[in-house]
């Protein structure tokens, strides 16, 4: 019997938005994160007797609109792989739209794995994040635990995550605000389409990252918290310029989105350790210490009314069971 596959999600620190190969989801730039302890899918997968493959999520079996894009990359690992079994997928989310985090991460790269299981094809884990990185980006790097990186590569075998540290003993935890539980009004995939092709930042935007990834690892490797804070904020409001700058312009933040942070300067003047990072909707994530997640999440309940917060440390790599 094949085992279950559990992938949890991740943050990225160096934002990964833009794509030169759709259909493979090669990035332009390398990216980095850190993988949540918090939110995971799990994901176990059946070969059927059946000319088309068969998803449930959350124990509901997915019409065809909403299996389409499962359905859709299950074809592509056919043909990666040279198989035609058709499979059922039984994923469970336990990453809640309410808790601000997108599942296509933990999604894909917990599918990934538990084909590779399913379907015997003996792949390494940098196999692995090749296959998750084709049903979506930010999945190449759910595959390991901690820091990681996704090197952008310039091929489907040349662009896959490496850990950096999967068990860093540094004192960071996240804390996501959420704003709204919305779908966002322009996908990821619409948005990042959008900036490359018309933000006149573009350019500077693959230098900047280029050079950001090299600062923050260093950062990493001192275990200065403060200094991954400060190129991490950096990093997610200079992707968020690109959205201002596109042809048409827009945004993913909301008016509590720019209070959350200014808030969160207001508590860094303070004296409390405190950054944001922003992926493409209106929720903050909070970057703080140990130390100072108690006060910064007290702050926000006090005078932020209609937010919630969610905490959570660092993560695994995927997991079998
Ligand atoms: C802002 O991985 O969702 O979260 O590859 O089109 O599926 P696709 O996009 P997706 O984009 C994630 C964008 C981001 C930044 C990041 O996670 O690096």
């Amino acid at each position: 019997m094949a085992r279950t596959a559990r992938a949890y999600t991740n943050i990225a620190l160096i934002k990964y938005w833009g794509k030169k190969d759709k259909a493979l989801k090669l990035p332009w730039t390398s990216s980095l994160s850190l993988t949540l302890d918090k939110f995971y899918t799990d994901t176990k997968s059946t070969i059927i007797d059946n000319d088309h493959d068969v998803v449930y999520l959350n124990d509901e079996l997915l019409d065809d609109s909403s299996s389409l894009r499962i359905r859709n990359y299950l074809d592509v690992v056919r043909k990666m792989y040279g198989f035609n079994d058709h499979l059922q997928i039984n994923s469970t989310n336990h990453v809640p739209l309410s808790a601000g985090f997108a599942s296509s991460a933990s999604g894909f790269a917990a599918l990934a794995a538990s084909v590779n299981e399913t379907m015997n094809l003996n792949l390494s884990n940098k196999e692995i994040s090749i296959l998750a990185r084709n049903g979506s980006g930010s999945a190449t790097r759910s595959i390991y635990g901690g820091f990681v990186e996704w090197i952008a590569g310039n091929s489907n075998e040349t662009s896959f995550a490496e850990p950096i540290d999967e068990n860093p003993d540094i004192d960071i935890v996240l804390l996501s605000v959420v704003i709204s539980e919305a779908e966002k009004s322009i996908s990821s995939t619409k948005g990042m389409e959008l900036s490359v092709k018309t933000s006149p930042f573009y350019s500077n935007w693959s230098t900047l990252v280029a050079s950001e990834i090299i600062k923050i690892k260093q950062a990493i490797a001192n275990k200065d918290l403060q200094q991954i804070g400060e190129i991490a904020e950096h990093n997610a409001l200079s992707m968020h310029a690109l959205t201002l700058s596109a042809q048409p312009p827009y945004t993913y933040f909301a008016p509590e989105t720019i209070r959350i942070i200014q808030i969160v300067k207001t508590l860094r003047q303070q004296g409390f350790l405190a950054y944001v990072t922003i992926d493409a909707g209106p929720n903050v994530k909070i970057i703080c210490s140990k130390q100072s997640v108690k006060a910064v999440k007290d702050y926000l309940d006090k005078n932020v009314q209609n937010v919630s917060t969610f905490e959570a440390h660092i993560g695994k790599g995927i997991q079998y069971f």
